[in-house]
């Protein structure tokens, strides 16, 4: 049959310039999965994973998205093998000094969102650093959720603001959503309007706890090393076709 010789044409994405999302976080799972599924080391699937951060990022860019948030490590991942934290250690600071001279020639700021003072102290030093070099950039903001937890982040807020309340820096009064918001990890950074989370689960994992409010939720059942430019076009058109109502009609 020669209509069986006919490649069937794929479908184009084509995204609406006019309704990019501001911001997309992604929690970046299944690492651990895409090597078992290769028999290999799990460490292989966060390797794999670095070169899908390249990836997302790059095309985060061009699309226009302003902020990209990605969840690197939670506060719950300590409870994983020794082994296995100090390879995501290393990966982080290996990522940083690999890749810091080229993300700051293309303009992206770093952020952080977690507690690094808990991090082995050189890859405090490489977070540290990276954010310096880059925090007067115009380009996309990547903001790292690294030892990050939705509820530590807000415990923190309320402990900063107590203490700031005791100090006379702030009245009850004056503590409404905004002003709680310049408390957390994210002060600065809008919600996020998209959040991502390959793998098959379908579960936030302390992620953006007070942030996620409104956000839209996209799930796959790729493992993160295999997701690219295609997956995050998918997502993005899957939001431009949801209805966002904030409770109201
Ligand atoms: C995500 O992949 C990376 C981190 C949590 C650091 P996983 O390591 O959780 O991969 P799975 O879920 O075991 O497949
Ligand atoms: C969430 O993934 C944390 C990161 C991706 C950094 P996990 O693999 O740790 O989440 P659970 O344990 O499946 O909820
Ligand atoms: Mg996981």
């Amino acid at each position: 049959m020669i209509g069986s010789f006919i490649k069937k044409k794929k479908k184009e994405i084509v995204l609406d310039k006019e309704n990019i999302p501001e911001h997309i976080a992604i929690i970046m799972d299944g690492n651990g999965r895409w090597a078992r599924k290769r028999n290999l080391p799990r460490t292989m699937g966060h390797r794999a994973g670095v070169e899908a951060i390249r990836r997302v990022l790059k095309e985060a860019d061009k699309i226009g998205i302003k902020y990209l948030t990605l969840y690197a490590f939670s506060t719950e991942n300590w409870k994983r093998p020794k082994d296995e934290v100090s390879a995501l250690m290393n990966l982080l600071v290996e990522y940083f000094k690999k890749e810091l001279a080229e993300l700051n020639k293309n303009g992206v700021v770093i952020r952080i969102s977690g507690d690094i003072t808990k991090l082995p102290k050189i890859a405090e030093e490489e977070i540290i650093k990276a954010v310096e070099i880059t925090k007067n950039n115009k380009g996309i903001v990547l903001n790292l959720a690294f030892n990050y937890g939705g509820r530590d982040e807000i415990l923190r807020a309320v402990k900063t603001i107590a203490e700031d309340y005791k100090n006379n820096k702030i009245n009850l009064d004056e503590i409404d959503e905004d002003k709680f918001s310049n408390y957390l990890y994210t002060c600065n950074i809008p919600d996020p309007d998209l959040i991502i989370r390959p793998s098959g689960e379908q579960r936030i994992s302390n992620f953006l706890l007070w942030q996620c409010a409104y956000s839209e939720f996209w799930y796959s059942d790729i493992c993160w090393p295999d997701f690219n430019e295609e997956h995050l076009h998918m997502a993005i058109y899957d939001f431009q076709h949801r209805n966002r109502r904030y409770g109201g009609i």
